[in-house]
Protein backbone atom coordinates (compact mmCIF):
# COMPACT_ATOMS: atom_id res chain seq x y z
CA UNK A 1 0.00 0.00 0.00
CA UNK A 2 2.51 2.45 -1.23
CA UNK A 3 0.99 5.99 -0.17
CA UNK A 4 1.43 8.76 -2.44
CA UNK A 5 0.72 12.30 -1.04
CA UNK A 6 0.45 15.06 -3.27
CA UNK A 7 2.17 18.33 -3.77
CA UNK A 8 -0.92 19.97 -2.27
CA UNK A 9 0.08 17.75 1.24
CA UNK A 10 3.51 18.62 1.01
CA UNK A 11 2.38 22.52 0.70
CA UNK A 12 0.17 22.20 3.77
CA UNK A 13 3.11 20.74 5.57
CA UNK A 14 5.74 23.05 4.67
CA UNK A 15 2.87 26.03 5.39
CA UNK A 16 1.64 24.72 8.80
CA UNK A 17 4.58 22.90 9.78
CA UNK A 18 1.89 19.48 10.03
CA UNK A 19 0.13 17.14 8.21
CA UNK A 20 -2.08 14.15 9.42
CA UNK A 21 -4.38 11.99 8.94
CA UNK A 22 -2.62 9.46 6.26
CA UNK A 23 -2.89 5.69 6.99
CA UNK A 24 -0.48 3.66 6.07
CA UNK A 25 -1.36 0.29 7.44
CA UNK A 26 -5.16 -1.37 8.44
CA UNK A 27 -6.56 -0.69 11.90
CA UNK A 28 -5.61 -4.92 11.62
CA UNK A 29 -2.02 -4.27 11.02
CA UNK A 30 -2.03 -1.74 13.68
CA UNK A 31 -3.56 -3.92 16.04
CA UNK A 32 -0.80 -6.98 15.24
CA UNK A 33 1.73 -4.17 15.88
CA UNK A 34 0.09 -3.39 19.49
CA UNK A 35 -0.55 -6.72 20.16
CA UNK A 36 3.87 -6.75 19.88
CA UNK A 37 4.20 -4.17 22.36
CA UNK A 38 2.17 -5.67 24.66
CA UNK A 39 3.63 -9.03 24.46
CA UNK A 40 6.95 -7.52 25.12
CA UNK A 41 5.11 -5.25 28.23
CA UNK A 42 3.97 -8.77 29.50
CA UNK A 43 7.51 -10.65 29.68
CA UNK A 44 9.18 -7.51 30.34
CA UNK A 45 7.22 -4.76 32.51
CA UNK A 46 5.33 -1.42 31.35
CA UNK A 47 6.62 0.62 28.77
CA UNK A 48 4.74 3.62 29.90
CA UNK A 49 5.88 6.73 31.93
CA UNK A 50 9.43 5.82 33.38
CA UNK A 51 9.97 2.91 31.96
CA UNK A 52 10.19 4.19 28.56
CA UNK A 53 13.31 3.99 26.71
CA UNK A 54 14.48 5.61 23.54
CA UNK A 55 15.60 3.40 20.29
CA UNK A 56 13.16 0.43 21.13
CA UNK A 57 13.71 -0.62 17.01
CA UNK A 58 16.89 -1.56 17.90
CA UNK A 59 16.16 -4.00 20.00
CA UNK A 60 12.98 -4.89 19.12
CA UNK A 61 12.81 -6.78 15.32
CA UNK A 62 9.14 -5.59 14.62
CA UNK A 63 9.81 -2.03 15.56
CA UNK A 64 13.13 -1.79 13.16
CA UNK A 65 10.44 -3.78 10.16
CA UNK A 66 7.95 -0.71 10.80
CA UNK A 67 10.42 2.03 11.04
CA UNK A 68 11.01 0.86 7.39
CA UNK A 69 7.69 0.37 5.74
CA UNK A 70 7.49 2.10 2.65
CA UNK A 71 3.71 3.49 3.22
CA UNK A 72 5.52 6.09 6.42
CA UNK A 73 8.97 6.26 3.98
CA UNK A 74 7.68 7.48 1.21
CA UNK A 75 5.56 10.78 2.69
CA UNK A 76 8.86 11.55 4.73
CA UNK A 77 10.75 11.94 2.04
CA UNK A 78 8.36 14.20 0.01
CA UNK A 79 9.77 16.19 2.59
CA UNK A 80 13.05 15.54 3.73
CA UNK A 81 14.59 14.00 0.50
CA UNK A 82 15.74 10.82 -0.46
CA UNK A 83 18.42 10.05 1.86
CA UNK A 84 16.93 9.21 5.36
CA UNK A 85 18.65 8.50 8.87
CA UNK A 86 15.94 6.86 11.64
CA UNK A 87 17.39 9.49 15.03
CA UNK A 88 15.18 7.85 17.66
CA UNK A 89 11.88 6.30 17.79
CA UNK A 90 10.17 6.35 21.22
CA UNK A 91 6.50 4.61 22.21
CA UNK A 92 4.64 7.14 24.12
CA UNK A 93 2.18 5.49 25.96
CA UNK A 94 -0.82 7.41 28.35
CA UNK A 95 -2.49 5.05 31.05
CA UNK A 96 -5.90 6.01 31.89
CA UNK A 97 -5.39 8.70 34.99
CA UNK A 98 -1.56 8.69 34.86
CA UNK A 99 -1.63 12.30 34.72
CA UNK A 100 1.27 12.41 32.20
CA UNK A 101 0.80 15.38 30.22
CA UNK A 102 3.35 17.43 27.62
CA UNK A 103 3.44 21.18 27.79
CA UNK A 104 3.86 23.59 24.74
CA UNK A 105 7.48 22.98 23.37
CA UNK A 106 9.32 23.13 20.24
CA UNK A 107 11.50 20.05 19.93
CA UNK A 108 14.25 21.57 18.15
CA UNK A 109 14.85 23.72 20.69
CA UNK A 110 16.71 20.70 22.72
CA UNK A 111 17.55 18.25 20.12
CA UNK A 112 20.95 19.42 19.03
CA UNK A 113 19.97 19.10 15.50
CA UNK A 114 21.20 21.02 12.44
CA UNK A 115 19.84 22.00 9.98
CA UNK A 116 16.24 21.23 11.39
CA UNK A 117 15.50 18.56 8.65
CA UNK A 118 13.86 16.52 11.03
CA UNK A 119 10.55 15.10 10.93
CA UNK A 120 8.74 12.61 13.50
CA UNK A 121 5.81 10.38 12.22
CA UNK A 122 4.19 9.78 14.68
CA UNK A 123 2.07 5.98 14.40
CA UNK A 124 -1.65 5.74 16.47
CA UNK A 125 -1.35 2.06 17.85
CA UNK A 126 -4.88 3.01 19.79
CA UNK A 127 -7.67 5.19 18.75
CA UNK A 128 -6.06 8.92 19.80
CA UNK A 129 -8.24 11.61 20.66
CA UNK A 130 -8.61 14.78 22.32
CA UNK A 131 -9.97 12.83 25.36
CA UNK A 132 -7.38 10.30 25.40
CA UNK A 133 -4.60 12.99 24.85
CA UNK A 134 -4.00 13.48 21.61
CA UNK A 135 -1.37 15.84 20.89
CA UNK A 136 -1.80 19.26 19.31
CA UNK A 137 -0.02 21.77 17.48
CA UNK A 138 0.03 25.47 16.75
CA UNK A 139 0.00 25.74 12.80
CA UNK A 140 2.87 27.60 11.26
CA UNK A 141 4.70 28.13 14.54
CA UNK A 142 7.90 26.01 12.69
CA UNK A 143 8.74 28.85 10.94
CA UNK A 144 10.37 30.94 14.02
CA UNK A 145 12.07 29.65 17.98
CA UNK A 146 9.70 30.93 20.58
CA UNK A 147 11.21 31.28 23.99
CA UNK A 148 10.99 28.27 25.98
CA UNK A 149 11.41 27.95 30.08
CA UNK A 150 12.40 25.50 32.40
CA UNK A 151 9.36 24.41 34.85
CA UNK A 152 9.01 21.91 37.49
CA UNK A 153 6.53 19.58 36.99
CA UNK A 154 6.53 15.69 37.62
CA UNK A 155 3.76 14.51 35.17
CA UNK A 156 5.25 16.64 32.53
CA UNK A 157 6.94 14.33 30.18
CA UNK A 158 9.24 16.34 28.88
CA UNK A 159 12.64 15.75 30.78
CA UNK A 160 13.01 19.03 32.20
CA UNK A 161 9.66 20.66 31.64
CA UNK A 162 10.62 22.87 28.66
CA UNK A 163 7.42 24.93 28.22
CA UNK A 164 6.81 27.32 25.77
CA UNK A 165 6.02 30.73 27.80
CA UNK A 166 3.90 32.74 25.43
CA UNK A 167 2.71 33.38 21.85
CA UNK A 168 -0.09 30.56 21.93
CA UNK A 169 -2.45 31.77 19.52
CA UNK A 170 -5.66 29.66 20.66
CA UNK A 171 -6.65 30.50 17.23
CA UNK A 172 -4.47 28.40 15.57
CA UNK A 173 -4.39 25.43 17.74
CA UNK A 174 -5.45 21.99 15.70
CA UNK A 175 -6.22 18.98 17.80
CA UNK A 176 -4.15 16.17 15.92
CA UNK A 177 -7.10 12.63 16.84
CA UNK A 178 -5.79 9.68 15.11
CA UNK A 179 -7.64 6.02 14.37
CA UNK A 180 -5.41 3.20 14.97
CA UNK A 181 -2.82 2.77 11.65
CA UNK A 182 -2.75 6.45 10.95
CA UNK A 183 0.21 8.82 11.46
CA UNK A 184 0.34 12.70 11.77
CA UNK A 185 3.76 14.61 10.39
CA UNK A 186 5.50 17.00 12.05
CA UNK A 187 8.25 19.40 11.46
CA UNK A 188 11.05 19.17 14.32
CA UNK A 189 10.03 23.13 15.01
CA UNK A 190 6.28 22.98 15.09
CA UNK A 191 4.81 23.88 18.89
CA UNK A 192 3.00 21.15 20.52
CA UNK A 193 1.36 19.85 23.60
CA UNK A 194 -0.83 17.11 24.57
CA UNK A 195 -3.25 16.61 27.68
CA UNK A 196 -3.90 13.64 30.38
CA UNK A 197 -5.20 10.68 28.99
CA UNK A 198 -9.21 11.33 30.59
CA UNK A 199 -10.86 7.98 28.55
CA UNK A 200 -10.90 4.72 30.30
CA UNK A 201 -8.27 3.03 27.70
CA UNK A 202 -4.50 3.28 26.94
CA UNK A 203 -3.48 5.68 24.54
CA UNK A 204 -0.71 4.51 22.76
CA UNK A 205 1.63 6.00 20.04
CA UNK A 206 5.06 5.33 18.56
CA UNK A 207 7.06 8.33 17.18
CA UNK A 208 9.15 7.97 15.17
CA UNK A 209 12.46 10.65 14.27
CA UNK A 210 13.60 10.88 10.62
CA UNK A 211 16.23 13.47 9.71
CA UNK A 212 17.83 13.92 6.10
CA UNK A 213 21.62 12.55 5.94
CA UNK A 214 23.14 16.97 5.52
CA UNK A 215 21.96 16.95 9.58
CA UNK A 216 24.75 17.05 11.86
CA UNK A 217 24.67 16.92 15.79
CA UNK A 218 25.60 20.43 17.46
CA UNK A 219 26.80 18.93 20.12
CA UNK A 220 29.33 16.32 20.45
CA UNK A 221 28.88 12.52 19.52
CA UNK A 222 25.78 10.94 17.73
CA UNK A 223 23.88 7.70 15.98
CA UNK A 224 21.31 6.93 13.82
CA UNK A 225 20.11 4.26 11.48
CA UNK A 226 20.06 4.68 7.65
CA UNK A 227 16.83 3.57 6.77
CA UNK A 228 16.95 4.54 3.25
CA UNK A 229 19.29 5.95 0.36
CA UNK A 230 22.90 6.73 0.79
CA UNK A 231 24.65 8.34 3.82
CA UNK A 232 27.13 10.93 1.65
CA UNK A 233 27.60 12.82 4.97
CA UNK A 234 28.59 10.49 7.76
CA UNK A 235 27.37 13.09 10.32
CA UNK A 236 26.60 10.42 13.04
CA UNK A 237 27.92 6.73 13.76
CA UNK A 238 26.15 3.90 12.26
CA UNK A 239 23.91 1.83 14.25
CA UNK A 240 22.87 -1.77 13.91
CA UNK A 241 19.63 -3.75 13.21
CA UNK A 242 18.58 -6.38 15.53
CA UNK A 243 18.59 -9.68 14.23
CA UNK A 244 16.44 -10.92 17.32
CA UNK A 245 14.38 -9.18 19.91
CA UNK A 246 16.69 -8.32 22.80
CA UNK A 247 19.56 -11.11 22.34
CA UNK A 248 23.16 -10.13 23.49
CA UNK A 249 24.06 -8.13 20.36
CA UNK A 250 21.58 -5.85 20.27
CA UNK A 251 21.52 -5.39 23.22
CA UNK A 252 24.75 -4.45 23.75
CA UNK A 253 23.99 -2.16 20.62
CA UNK A 254 21.92 -0.34 22.41
CA UNK A 255 23.84 -0.02 25.26
CA UNK A 256 26.36 1.43 22.91
CA UNK A 257 24.10 3.77 21.42
CA UNK A 258 22.90 5.30 24.60
CA UNK A 259 26.55 5.72 26.00
CA UNK A 260 26.93 7.58 22.19
CA UNK A 261 24.17 9.74 23.07
CA UNK A 262 24.79 10.01 26.79
CA UNK A 263 24.97 13.80 28.17
CA UNK A 264 22.89 15.03 25.36
CA UNK A 265 19.42 16.13 26.54
CA UNK A 266 16.47 13.89 25.23
CA UNK A 267 13.01 14.49 24.65
CA UNK A 268 11.36 11.89 26.79
CA UNK A 269 7.94 13.20 25.87
NI1 LIG B 1 7.90 16.86 21.37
Amino acid sequence: MPLEISDDAVNVFRRDGFLFPLRVMSAIEAESYRACLEAVEAERGSLTGKFRSLKHHLVMTWLDGLIRRPEILDPVAKVLGPDILCWSTSLLIKEPGDGAHVSWHQDLTYWGLEPGDVVTAWLALSPVTRQNGCMRMLRGSHASRLAHADTEDDSNLLSRGQTITTGIDEDKVVYLELEPGEISLHHGNTAHASDPNASDERRIGLAIRYIATRVHPTEGQDSAMLVRGVDRFEHFDAETRPTADFDTAAMTEHDRVMAVRRGVMMEKG
